[in-house]
């Protein structure tokens, strides 16, 4: 079984650093197939904390090879950071690190036009991470944007950048009356991450088809989640990516029969960051316990992340929509203080029940969750590696979310760290 796709099943932030950090033990490939530096994923080694945002989360293990697809977009100076942090902590990267000459690149103005378009009146506020990540991806499907490839030769990325810089000029100066950058210091700012770029681009899709063929074991690292996902999220509170399992196709350049299969992270509770519809939200002292227990603060923005309780209806979907067949349960600890735990096993609209995530993020808004309450364990599962240690309370809540989603646990994560994990099943 040697490709694998990881998607996050809720609203992000589920925890799929630690989980393909772990999962990349037994893993020859890593490749993240979509989204950009919006992304932060966390990772403990040996105690100290690291945030990736581009480079996968693979890149700790060693002898293994980490891709940046086609399908992601790259801010230079973003990736020059965790090249730089990496480099620094003794992280290996040459011959394990390859980006694809395909991948579309994010540019000052594009950060510009995310935080003109967060801050406009007329506009809904998406609550977006404002890394430039929806104008890079709208400059890619115009066909004007600026690729990886284009960095091999200095007078046509000058050349494009000069047309692309025009048209972006005269929007701000005429439609949004701001000013804009200066070209020279643009450009500057740009063909200083040049050499880095260079160093590692290549053309990874024949990268990872080679792979494949030899019958390496390849994990396919979804950023975001599923309910982020541009075409099945709740448009328009969602990323300008597909983070679902499909886009691991088109954003590596995969064929989707070579998919063996998917497995989800999902988070024993939920999270949310920035605006849209979320049924579990909780707005109480449940909701803070939440946070705080969990240290829900995003892990690119700092923002403090609306936390509720499990979603059923939504791992369901997800679920569905993902071909999800195995699934890694995380911060299951975060629950140990509660008396009780409700489980959304359904949603009410207008009175009536609704069969599963309605399509419209409106009805989604206005739709009730129904739920089954559980009783809380009232003592730590942290640090808990065996099943057997964790309190009757536990493991049955564990059990009902099985049954409710419909798909078993292969993981179940205690801690943040590695050693905090009950591992039931191996990957491959
Ligand atoms: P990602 O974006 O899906 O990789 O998740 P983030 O890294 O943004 O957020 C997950 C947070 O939860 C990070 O701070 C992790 O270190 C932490 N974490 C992961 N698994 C567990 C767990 O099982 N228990 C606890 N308490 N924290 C965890
Ligand atoms: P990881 O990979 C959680 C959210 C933003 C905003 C919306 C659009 O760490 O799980 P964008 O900047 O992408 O245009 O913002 O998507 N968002 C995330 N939320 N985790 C993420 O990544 C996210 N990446 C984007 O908060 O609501
Ligand atoms: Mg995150």
């Amino acid at each position: 079984m040697p490709v694998v796709v990881v998607v996050g099943v809720q609203w992000g932030d589920e925890g799929k650093g630690k989980a393909i950090d772990l999962l990349s033990e037994e893993t020859d490939v890593i490749a993240r197939y979509q989204g950009g530096h919006n992304a932060g994923h966390t990772i403990y080694v040996d105690g100290k904390q690291f945030v990736l945002h581009l480079i996968p989360s693979g890149i700790f293990r060693k002898d293994n090879l980490c891709i940046i697809g086609n399908g992601v977009v790259i801010d230079p100076a973003a990736l020059q950071e965790e090249v730089d942090q990496l480099k620094s902590a003794g992280v290996e990267l040459d011959n394990r690190l390859a980006i694809s000459v395909r991948a579309n690149i994010i540019l000052p103005y594009h950060q510009l036009s995310d935080q003109v378009s967060e801050s406009s009146n007329n506009r809904q506020k998406i609550g977006t991470t404002g890394r430039g990540i929806g104008p890079s991806y709208a400059d890619k499907i115009a066909r004007f944007g600026i690729r990886v490839e284009d960095f091999f030769d200095k007078d046509i990325l000058k050349e494009k950048l000069k047309v692309n810089f025009e048209d972006k000029q005269s929007i701000f100066q005429n439609v949004y009356k701001k000013d804009f950058l200066d070209f020279d210091q643009l450009y500057d700012q740009v063909i200083q991450y040049r050499d880095t770029l260079m160093h590692f681009a290549t053309d990874t899709q024949a990268m990872l088809q080679q792979k494949i063929a030899e019958n390496k074991k390849v994990l396919c690292e979804g950023a975001q989640g599923t309910m982020l996902d541009i075409d099945h999220g709740t448009y328009p509170f969602v990323t300008s990516s597909n983070s679902t399992a499909g886009g691991a196709c088109t954003g590596l350049g995969i064929p989707p029969t070579k998919i063996d299969r998917v497995v989800g992270i999902v988070k024993a509770y939920t999270t949310r960051v920035g605006g849209g519809p979320f049924p579990t939200e909780l707005k109480d002292k449940n909701g803070e316990q939440l946070g705080e227990k969990g240290h829900e603060f995003g892990a690119t923005t700092g923002r403090p992340r609306r936390c509720g309780w499990f979603d059923g209806v939504v791992a369901r979907y997800a679920i569905s929509l993902n071909g999800i067949d195995k699934m890694v349960l995380t911060k299951i600890d975060v629950l140990d203080s509660f008396d009780t735990i409700q489980v959304c096993v359904g949603y009410r609209h207008n009175g009536k029940e609704v069969p599963g995530v309605p399509p419209s993020a409106k009805m989604l808004e206005n739709c009730e969750p129904v739920y089954k309450e559980f009783p809380g364990w009232k003592t730590s599962t942290s640090g808990i590696d065996s099943i057997d240690q964790l309190p009757d309370n536990a493991k049955r809540y564990i059990d009902e979310l099985q049954k409710i989603i419909g798909v078993d646990f292969m993981t179940i994560s205690t801690g943040p760290e590695r050693h905090q994990t009950i591992q039931i099943e191996n990957l491959f």
